[in-house]
């Protein structure tokens, strides 16, 4: 079966919605989903969004991102994140999502790495919001189509160019040709037995590139975060303890009862400094105490935390959280312009899937999904005004004759690979990369 769109959107999370909403609304629009749109990692998302609070705090925005990414960043790239941060906000506002207020203004929290309070939220579960007012309004729109259960196969190329996308729904082989395609396929968090990404997130995207020899970049670079709940033997994805708790106060606390560390540091020197704890202490997690800020500010700041942490038999306004690190984000991916081109013609790449550059070697907290806001905009604008010159070409596609399963298996392995020879300081025991 053949359709044909003007712009395809592989992705439903923060940066393939966003772009979708920022495309022309004489643009036919399809969104493939892999599986519900609220199964995104965006959805996750606790700590927030960082911003420029104004035009003074730029350069120090800029210097943390830096600083934070050991200057590995692309700095173009970083200080588009500032400039363009605040507008990104304001729409989201316009949009209906509703962030915590201190009287009339935004409130500004902190997390590690940040020299001030810039980051806005709504409470501990800030993807979610956001998630849903994008939703919301992607729905409305009679231009844009989605495609949820349906799992995206293979971009479509010809003579080096993008040209579609081959999905399955319902069983069925569809192949869709499109102006321009956008790869919105997230993270690799699901190849990691120890992560707090969507299960089903397993570098879809970044198999595509491999195939298509289509380049990527700092593949090595992933990103630990310090504080994930502890359990004994969980199938499921690791429950995130948000970077805000610590940037609110919370203390990480050995076997002893002693601080070991300064807990709003970058993330990987926390992590770093937690293992070294978990190792001496011999023992799978450290404590995080939060319990000073009171039930009251607890229960109302942190209620998912709360409620989940609960579920697990922890209540946080009395115990110690058990914490431990987990892999949680992917800085590396398909290498992308300002723009978010790829280096194949007609394709495009947004959020984490892409590697713009921002993040540099470690990501600065409460930026993936402003990173997700600022480069899906961009490429929704250099859509907008270059799709005129455009064709649709359908070429012949071959009918597949493997299954869902053997393809996801093969996808699979062909992202370890790359991974395994690129990460050869990745501890294989912690992370568990099946
Ligand atoms: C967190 O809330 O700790 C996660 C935010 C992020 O990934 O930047």
């Amino acid at each position: 079966m053949d359709n044909i769109v003007d712009v395809l959107i592989i992705g439903s999370g923060v940066a393939g919605l966003y772009c979708a909403l920022n495309l022309r609304k004489d643009l036919n629009i399809l969104v493939v989903s892999k599986s519900k749109l609220e199964s995104s990692n965006t959805y996750l998302a606790q700590g927030g969004i960082a911003t420029a609070r104004n035009e003074e705090d730029k350069p120090f925005f800029v210097q943390d991102t830096l600083r934070a990414g050991h200057y590995k960043n692309d700095i173009k790239a970083v200080e588009i994140l500032a400039d363009e941060s605040m507008e990104n906000i304001d729409e989201l506002i316009g949009l209906g999502v509703e962030f915590d207020k201190e009287g009339k203004d935004l409130s500004f929290t902190k997390e590690g790495a940040h020299s001030i309070n810039r980051i806005v939220h709504t409470k501990d579960y800030t993807g979610k919001s956001v998630a849903q007012a994008l939703i919301k309004e992607a729905l409305l729109r009679d231009n844009i189509r989605i495609f949820e259960d349906s799992y995206f196969v293979d971009i479509i190329e010809d003579k080096g160019k993008c040209t579609g996308a081959i999905v399955i729904k319902d069983n069925m082989q569809i192949n869709i040709y499109a102006k321009a395609v956008v790869l919105a396929t997230g993270g690799i968090g699901g190849l990691f037995n120890n992560s707090t990404n969507q299960r089903i997130l397993k570098g879809d995207g970044i198999a595509t590139a491999i195939k298509h020899k289509i380049k990527l970049k700092d593949i090595d670079y992933i990103q630990i975060h310090p504080t994930a709940f502890y359990e004994e033997n969980v199938d499921d994805k690791r429950l995130l303890i948000s970077e805000a708790i610590r940037g609110e106060g919370g203390k990480l606390i050995n076997s002893k009862g002693e601080r070991f560390v300064d807990e709003i540091l970058p993330r990987d020197v926390v992590s770093k400094a937690i293992f070294e704890e978990m190792k001496k202490d011999e023992k799978p997690y450290v404590n995080l105490d939060i319990r000073f800020l009171g039930e009251e500010y607890i229960k109302n700041r942190f209620s998912f935390i709360y409620r989940e942490c609960l579920k697990k038999g922890t209540d946080i306004t009395k115990d110690y959280i058990k914490v431990s690190p987990a892999q949680h984000y992917f800085m590396g991916g398909i290498e992308v312009d300002v723009d978010s081109k790829t280096s194949m013609r007609n394709l495009y790449a947004v959020g984490e899937v892409s590697c713009t550059g921002v993040h540099g070697a470690n990501r600065l907290a409460s930026t993936s999904l402003l990173e997700g806001l600022v480069f899906s905009k961009r490429a929704a604008i250099d859509i907008n005004n270059i799709i005129h010159y455009n064709k649709v070409k359908t070429v012949r596609v071959s009918n597949l004759n493997e299954s869902i399963e053997e393809l996801s298996i093969r996808n699979e392995r062909m992202v370890i690979g790359a991974l395994r020879e690129r990460c050869k300081d990745l501890d294989y025991e912690l992370f568990n990369c099946r």
